[in-house]
């Protein structure tokens, strides 16, 4: 397993529609376990494969508490087919914009279908954390960001103080 390195903002790939995942083989699994070791170093709790340079359809997550057993979830192609009226609201943040967090709302409970690591299509019905993170993830495949959920004012501030601090390492 490799841990790959993070896109942060302002890079313009994170603005990238991804691509649907064509085939669920060994690369591609290969890749699930490299997103899944660079978001337990990070640490971070999801991970979407455009995050580590590949504008894919897919995406990790574990919700897993410190000093529990690792919980992977694997998400290929997910598409969510409901969301609910009742929303609510968590506070975010993101690998690829680092010690920046918002609280956004989002539908509270959403069902997702997708594939799973063997290629077998999967149902899963989501509420608490598992719905936000998803729809999260899900966003990063549009090229959305949370950054887009909070007001103009804000989000132009933490783009602003991150394209700055790209420039500074150049
Ligand atoms: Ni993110």
């Amino acid at each position: 397993m490799t841990i790959k390195p993070l896109i942060i903002l302002p890079d313009p790939l994170l603005r990238q529609v991804s691509a649907p995942v064509e085939r669920v083989d060994s690369e591609l699994n290969q890749l699930v376990d490299d997103m899944l070791e660079t978001m337990y170093e990070a640490p971070g709790i999801g991970l979407a494969a455009v995050q580590v340079g590949v504008p894919r359809r897919l995406l990790v997550i574990d919700l897993a508490k410190e000093g529990e057993e690792p919980a992977p979830l694997v998400f290929i192609n997910p598409k969510v087919i409901r969301s609910s009226d009742d929303r609510s609201s968590y506070e975010e943040g993101c690998l690829s914009i680092p010690d920046y967090y918002a609280e956004v709302e989002r539908p509270a409970a959403i069902t997702v279908t997708s594939l799973d690591r063997t290629g077998k299509e999967v149902t899963t019905e989501a509420d608490g954390l598992l719905a936000t993170c998803l729809q999260h993830e899900i966003d990063h495949l549009e090229g959305v960001l949370f950054i887009d959920h909070i007001s103009r004012l804000k989000r132009e501030m933490v783009i602003k103080r991150f394209t700055k601090a790209a420039r500074q390492k150049i």
